[in-house]
C-alpha cells in the first residue's frame, strides 16, 4: 500500500483564485479544503473577463486563499509534500501570478513544484471524486472549453474533437444577454427555457452532417440573433413567450449537437475495451439539467455508466489542481524554478492547438 501524499494546490488561469489540500493517492484521495473567490462582480460591468483586472486581483488574493485553504484543512505548510499550481493554459496575467506564488512558497519551504494542465485537472476530477479507473471518456464543456477526451492515464489524453469556435457556456451566456436575461446565461436560459416551445424555431444543428466529434456553436447565436432581430422588427418587442420559446429552441439545439457528438465519442472509446465504461462530464454546463438528462440516455444507449461530479468540483476549483498535481508527483515527476506559465497548452500533445481565444481565455 503506498504512502498518503498531502499536495497543496493554486488555480489563477481565469476569474477564480482558488486554493486547497487534498491527501490521499491516485484514485483514492480526497479533498480537506476547497476555497474559490470568484470575481464576477470586478467583471460584470464589461460584459466579460477583463484580463489584466483578473490577474491584479489574483495577485493580491492567492496569500489570503492559501492561508484559508491550510486553515479550513487544520494543516500548516509543514504538512504538504508538495505544491501543485496551474501553468496553463489561460489568461497569461492570471497564470502567471499563481505560478510566481507557488515559485515563491516552494523557494521559501523547500517543498518541490508541480506544475498542472488545468485542462488535465478537469479531466481526472473523476478519479479525485469518484475513484474511476482508466480509460473512461470525459466531456469537458465550460464558458471556455468544449471538448471531448479519451483518458488513458494522468498523462495520456486523446482528444477525440471540440468546438472549432465558441464554448457552449459562452453561447449561452450570449443568448442570455440578446434577450435581456441576468448573467451567468446558463442558468437563466435554463430557468426561461422550462416554460418555453423547443421547436417553434428550428435553429441549426451546426456539423451535425460532418463525420467525427467537432462541433460549432458560433453559427447557433448569429441565427438567435437573427431570430430575435426578426421578432422584435415584427412586434416591436420581445413578449415573455417569445423570450422562453427561443431559449428552448436554443437549448435543444445545444442538446442535440452534444448527444450526437457524444454518442460519437463513446463509440471510438468502445474500440478501448474498458472493463467499465464510464463517461463523466465536467464544466458549468455540465449543470445544465436537459443536457444531463439526455447525455444520462446516451450513456445507458451505449451501456456506460455516467458521472458527473459535484458542481463545485466541475466548475474551476484548486483541489482538481492539487489533484492532478499528486497523480504527477506520485510518478516521481516535479518541476523547479524554470517552470513557465502558458497561455496555451493542448493535452493532447497530437493535436494543433487552437487559434483565436475567446472571453475566458484560451479554448485549448
Ligand atoms: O466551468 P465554469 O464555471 O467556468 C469556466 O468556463 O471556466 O463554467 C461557466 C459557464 C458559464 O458560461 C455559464 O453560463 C455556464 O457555465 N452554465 C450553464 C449552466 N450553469 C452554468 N450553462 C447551461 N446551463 C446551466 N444550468
Ligand atoms: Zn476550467
Amino acid at each position: 500500500m503506498s504512502t498518503d501524499l498531502t499536495l497543496l494546490g493554486l488555480e489563477s488561469s481565469c476569474d477564480d483564485t482558488a486554493a486547497a489540500v487534498v491527501r490521499g493517492t491516485p484514485g483514492n484521495a480526497s479533498v480537506l479544503s476547497s476555497v474559490v473567490q470568484g470575481q464576477s462582480d470586478l467583471h460584470a460591468d464589461f460584459g466579460g473577463v477583463v484580463p489584466e483586472i483578473a490577474a491584479r486581483a489574483h495577485a493580491e488574493r492567492l496569500d489570503t486563499c492559501v492561508a484559508q485553504a491550510l486553515d479550513q484543512s487544520g494543516l500548516t505548510l509543514s504538512d504538504i509534500d508538495a505544491i501543485a499550481v496551474t501553468a496553463g493554459p489561460g489568461l497569461i496575467g492570471g497564470v502567471l501570478s499563481g505560478v510566481m506564488c507557488a515559485k515563491g512558497l516552494s523557494a521559501g519551504t523547500g517543498l518541490p513544484l508541480v506544475g498542472v494542465n488545468h485542462l488535465a485537472g478537469h479531466a481526472l476530477t473523476p478519479r479525485l471524486t469518484d475513484g474511476i479507473a482508466f480509460p473512461y471518456l470525459m466531456l469537458l464543456v465550460s464558458g471556455g472549453h468544449c471538448q471531448f477526451l479519451l483518458v488513458r492515464g494522468p498523462q495520456d489524453f486523446s482528444r477525440l474533437g471540440g468546438t472549432i469556435d465558441d464554448a457552449p457556456g459562452e453561447a449561452f451566456d450570449k443568448t442570455a444577454r440578446l434577450l435581456g436575461l441576468p448573467q451567468p446565461g446558463g442558468p437563466s436560459v435554463q430557468k426561461a427555457a422550462e416554460t418555453g416551445d423547443p421547436k417553434r424555431f428550428p435553429f441549426p444543428r451546426p456539423l451535425l452532417d460532418r463525420p467525427g466529434c467537432d462541433m460549432s456553436f458560433s453559427g447557433l447565436k448569429t441565427a438567435l440573433l437573427r431570430t430575435r432581430d426578426a421578432l422584435v422588427a415584427e412586434k416591436t418587442g420581445l413578449t415573455e413567450q417569445d423570450r422562453a420559446d427561443l431559449c428552448a429552441s436554443f437549448q435543444a439545439a445545444v442538446v442535440d449537437v452534444l448527444a450526437e457528438k457524444t454518442r460519437r465519442a463513446l463509440d471510438i472509446y468502445a474500440a478501448e475495451n474498458p472493463a467499465e465504461p464510464v463517461l463523466a462530464v465536467a464544466g458549468g454546463v455540465a449543470a445544465n439539467t436537459a443536457i444531463r438528462a439526455r447525455l444520462e440516455t446516451v450513456s445507458a444507449n451505449a451501456a456506460t455508466r455516467f458521472t458527473a461530479p459535484p458542481l463545485a468540483l466541475c466548475t474551476d476549483n484548486a483541489a482538481m489542481i492539487a489533484y492532478a498535481g499528486l497523480e504527477r508527483f506520485a510518478l516521481g515527476q516535479t518541476d523547479d524554478m524554470t517552470l513557465v506559465a502558458r497561455p496555451r497548452w493542448p493535452l493532447d500533445r497530437t493535436s494543433p492547438a487552437m487559434l483565436g481565444s475567446g472571453k475566458k481565455g484560451a479554448k485549448a
